[in-house]
């Protein structure tokens, strides 16, 4: 039997191979496993204690929170702001960004983008959810206040992104730049051991993954797109649960589409806290991610922090060939 790998373990190796390393974000990685290990616990006692359902209040978009999420952004708080590494904390549930303050004299010199519950919706019915996260340095100066420019940065700007993804077990997946890598919560020990080491998407895959029933409001190259995976006999699979449908691509091959609709005429997802990290994880893997004007996600300037896109990611050679029916169709669409 080969031996466990734990997440501590593989973070501290893996920062010897940056030679200008501190340990900082040795630390915060750690932290955030720490506040998943956290999280996860609650999530799996979710349908024992009473902490579904709504909170009884609505986030910065108006949506209905749900106790769970509003227990994972707290404890994602926590944990980042007690690290010391950590100078502030843009979360997809607060309309701001969080600034901490310097801890023992020090203030960190990353800041760090998450969607502390995605898929929230879907707990109540025990579906699969996840927290999503992406480290960036700050732009501003360490002995001066975090400003707003240090969390708009291109996704290309990403330190390290990562997600753990709560389903029949906990998974953590996490890149630095330098290839993916996932860790298995083994819950008899308490610890996140190495379980898939350097992810490599297929080329493509027999799965498409899409809210089909918005089919008739996606635009005319879109649905053209839809058609030629239904006439490829490609299964669609859709959770709803942006972590699960993507960590299935991730390892099977596939696409993910999240177009515009008329009800979201610049796509769903948040830029900052979904697509960037998301994108940043499946290029590591060798895959690609866009919005559906085939903008690199990643190269994307966001111009505010709950900015929406529209993505498809996923195996590199279903998303080239998609970009071949925006070529054709909506030159077609515009007239
Ligand atoms: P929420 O956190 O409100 O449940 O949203 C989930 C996100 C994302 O994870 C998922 O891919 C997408 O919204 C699903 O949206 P639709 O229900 O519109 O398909």
């Amino acid at each position: 039997m080969s031996r466990i790998v734990t997440l501590d373990e593989f973070i501290i190796k893996r920062q010897k191979d940056f030679s200008y390393a501190t340990g900082e974000l040795t630390g915060l990685l750690r932290d955030i496993g720490v506040a998943s290990k956290i999280v996860n616990r609650e999530v799996n006692k979710a349908g024992l204690v009473n902490i579904l359902g709504v909170e009884g209040s609505a986030n910065t978009h108006g949506e209905a929170q749900q106790k769970l999420d509003v227990y994972a952004n707290d404890k994602f708080i926590e944990c980042l702001k007690n690290s010391g590494e950590c100078a502030g904390v843009a979360s997809e549930e607060n309309e701001e960004f969080i600034p901490f303050p310097a801890f023992e004299s020090k203030s960190g010199k990353y800041v760090v983008i998450m969607d502390p519950l995605d898929g929230s919706s879907n707990i109540d019915v025990n579906v699969s959810v996840g927290t999503i996260f992406a480290i960036y340095r700050r732009i501003t100066e360490e002995d001066q206040p975090i400003e707003l420019s240090d969390f708009l940065q291109p996704g290309l700007k990403q330190v390290a992104a990562g997600y753990v993804l709560y389903g029949t077990s906990t998974i953590l997946v996490y890149t630095t730049g330098r290839g993916v890598n996932g860790f298995t919560l083994d819950p008899s020990i308490g610890e996140f051991c190495l379980s898939h080491r350097d992810i490599k998407i297929p080329n493509r895959g027999s799965y498409y993954s899409v809210n089909q029933g918005y089919y008739l409001k996606f635009d005319l190259e879109m649905r053209r797109y839809i058609d030629y995976c239904c006439d490829l006999n490609l299964g669609l699979r859709y959770i709803g649960s942006m972590v699960s449908d993507i960590h299935r691509i991730l390892f099977q091959g596939g696409i993910f589409l999240y177009p515009n609709t008329r009800k979201y005429p610049a796509g769903k997802l948040r830029l900052l806290y979904e697509c960037n990290p998301m994108a940043f994880i499946v290029e590591q893997a060798g895959g690609k991610a866009i919005n559906t004007q085939i903008d690199r996600i990643l190269e994307i300037e966001p111009k505010e922090l709950h900015q929406r896109s529209t993505i498809v990611i996923g195996s590199p050679d279903m998303v080239d060939e998609m970009i071949q029916f925006v070529d054709k169709y909506s030159a077609v669409s515009s007239h």
